[in-house]
């Protein structure tokens, strides 16, 4: 299964979601089954690296950011993906605007237990440092889940 992960500049939040679920995806013996990748809807950082806010963040737990290179999702390239992953509610307006099929697009957050609009991955990039905490603990949180739901769809 193709999986993109997409946030806004594919520097903070995307990249990181990508390393967990392989990381996430290994540990469930599940790995082979999936590509993981991730990209953003803007263009600002594209050819660049992580920020390096989110790269030492992977560091302190054991992931690697440093060869990621930023890239944008735009409307021609849908079609290599079968599977969408937004990190908030403005990357998934943006990804349906763009043609994403609605049946492949879900929020990072969408099985969280006790919601019923998933909430956002909220955007660490002007923030401080408990921020890159937080979005590491929510991504962590779940990675599992969206797994899991994925090998159901694929079932
Ligand atoms: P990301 O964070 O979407 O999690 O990669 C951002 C990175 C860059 C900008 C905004 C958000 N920016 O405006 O440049």
């Amino acid at each position: 299964m193709r999986v993109l992960f997409v946030c806004l500049g594919n520097i903070c939040r995307s990249p990181l979601a990508e390393v967990i679920a392989n990381h996430e995806a290994e540990r469930m013996g599940v790995a082979a089954r999936f590509h993981f990748a991730s990209a953003g809807t803007g263009n600002w950082h594209v050819g660049g690296g992580a920020d390096p806010r989110s790269a030492q963040t992977a560091q302190t737990h054991g992931l690697d950011l440093s060869t990621h290179t930023a890239q944008q999702i735009t409307a021609p390239t849908i079609g290599d993906w079968q599977w969408f992953i937004a990190m908030d509610a403005d990357n998934h307006t943006q990804l349906l605007a763009m043609g994403v099929p609605a049946n492949r697009l879900w929020m990072m957050r969408q099985f969280e237990p006790n919601t019923t609009t998933p909430p956002d991955v909220p955007d660490p990039y002007y923030g401080g440092a408990d921020g890159f905490d937080h979005m590491y603990q929510l991504l962590g949180d779940n990675a599992a889940r969206v797994i899991g739901q994925l090998l159901k769809q694929a079932a």
